[in-house]
Formats: C-alpha cells, sequence, structure tokens
C-alpha cells in the first residue's frame, strides 16, 4: 500500500474512533458532548436576565461555552463541572484567553456531586431523565429566586415559566426557564 494510501485509511480510522467516542460520550458520562450553538448559549443567559451579581453553574460545561460567555458577555462569575477531563482542560484555557479566568472555575466530576448552593442560576443541555433527576436537588440546594435555564429538555411536571423557540442554521432549539420557588 503506497504512504498516502496508507495515511488516508488511518485518517478514516482516526475520524471513526473520534466520531465513536463523541457520539458514545466520555465512559462513565449520562450524556454525550454535543454543543449549545453560541447563538442558544448568548439567548439562555439573556432569558434567566444574567448579570454581574449572579454566579452561574453550568451543569456538563462541555466547552465550558456557558459558562465563559456568563463572565465575558454578562459580567458574572461561574463554574462548570464536567466528567471528561480533556474538556476541563479546553475550558481552562479558553477562559484563559477570554481573559475571564479570574472569574470562572472548571472542575472535572459528577455534576450529581456538586454543591449547587452559591449558584443563582444553573444551565443545563443534558436530557430529560438527567433534568428530572436533578429536580429535587434543585429544589433542596438553590436558594428561592435562583433561576434554572435548559436547552431543549423539560422538567417533568414542573412547566417553565417561559419557553423559547429559536433556529440556529436549521436547528431547531428550545430554551426553557424555572424560577425555584419559595420553600413551603
Ligand atoms: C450535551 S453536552 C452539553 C455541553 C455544554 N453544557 C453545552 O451546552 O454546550 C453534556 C455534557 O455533560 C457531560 N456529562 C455527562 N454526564 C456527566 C456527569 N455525570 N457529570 C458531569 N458531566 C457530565 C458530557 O461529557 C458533556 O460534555
Amino acid at each position: 500500500m503506497s504512504g498516502r494510501r496508507r495515511a488516508g485509511r488511518l485518517a478514516v480510522i482516526a475520524g471513526l474512533a473520534l466520531f465513536g467516542a463523541a457520539a458514545c460520550g466520555y465512559p462513565g458520562a449520562d450524556v454525550p458532548y454535543v454543543q449549545t450553538p453560541h447563538e442558544v448559549v448568548a439567548e439562555m443567559l439573556r432569558l434567566a436576565g444574567v448579570g454581574r451579581d449572579d454566579v452561574v453553574y453550568d451543569l456538563g460545561s462541555g466547552d465550558g461555552r456557558l459558562v465563559i460567555a456568563a463572565a465575558r458577555d454578562f459580567g458574572a462569575r461561574g463554574a462548570g463541572i464536567e466528567i471528561d477531563p480533556k474538556l476541563v482542560a479546553l475550558s481552562t484555557e479558553s477562559a484563559r484567553r477570554a481573559g475571564v479566568a479570574d472569574r470562572v472555575t472548571f472542575r472535572e466530576g459528577d455534576l450529581f456531586q456538586m454543591d449547587l448552593s452559591p449558584a443563582t442560576v444553573v444551565t443545563l443541555y443534558l436530557s430529560p431523565e438527567l433534568n428530572l433527576r436533578l429536580r429535587p436537588k434543585f429544589l433542596r440546594e438553590l436558594r428561592p429566586g435562583a433561576r434554572i435555564v435548559s436547552h431543549d429538555y423539560g422538567m417533568g411536571d414542573w412547566a417553565p415559566a417561559r419557553t423559547l423557540r429559536m433556529e440556529v442554521r436549521g436547528r431547531v432549539s428550545y430554551i426553557h426557564f424555572w424560577v425555584v420557588p419559595a420553600r413551603p
């Protein structure tokens, strides 16, 4: 086989391996890595009314885009938790490049273990099942008045206060918004 054909075949195998890894997700991940488009990120943060006094937590933070945008474009502080250490390293580097490294942190770990009590805003792009499993944690740990925004997925019979539909390059996204109620 010529060197060029061998290189081509290796590139195809590497591409398939990468595609497979992305489709299956990192080992132990509850959902695979799929990015929220930047336009949807901005709309999620606007819908939550994020500002300088907010602390924004993204659960399953991927490449860090939600937390970085919250700090860079809305003046907030924030934190992301992500199971894939490569994405945590990428997020930390992107935060440095965006000039917000002093206001955001990214941690490797399981989102179910994160203490949510410092957050005033939580952002999500997970799945309907995970959102539902997180609901008791939100009601237990988040302060009344804290806001939750989820890309695409709802939270069972907890009806969102608002839902927006947007279309970016032919892909339809829904953004759902809740406010944590006062404790009974
Ligand atoms: C659909 S992606 C969303 C990424 C980012 N939040 C965004 O909107 O662009 C979900 C992310 O959650 C991570 N993840 C899945 N299960 C997790 C878990 N149990 N703890 C922490 N991160 C997890 C995945 O590795 C993936 O990066």
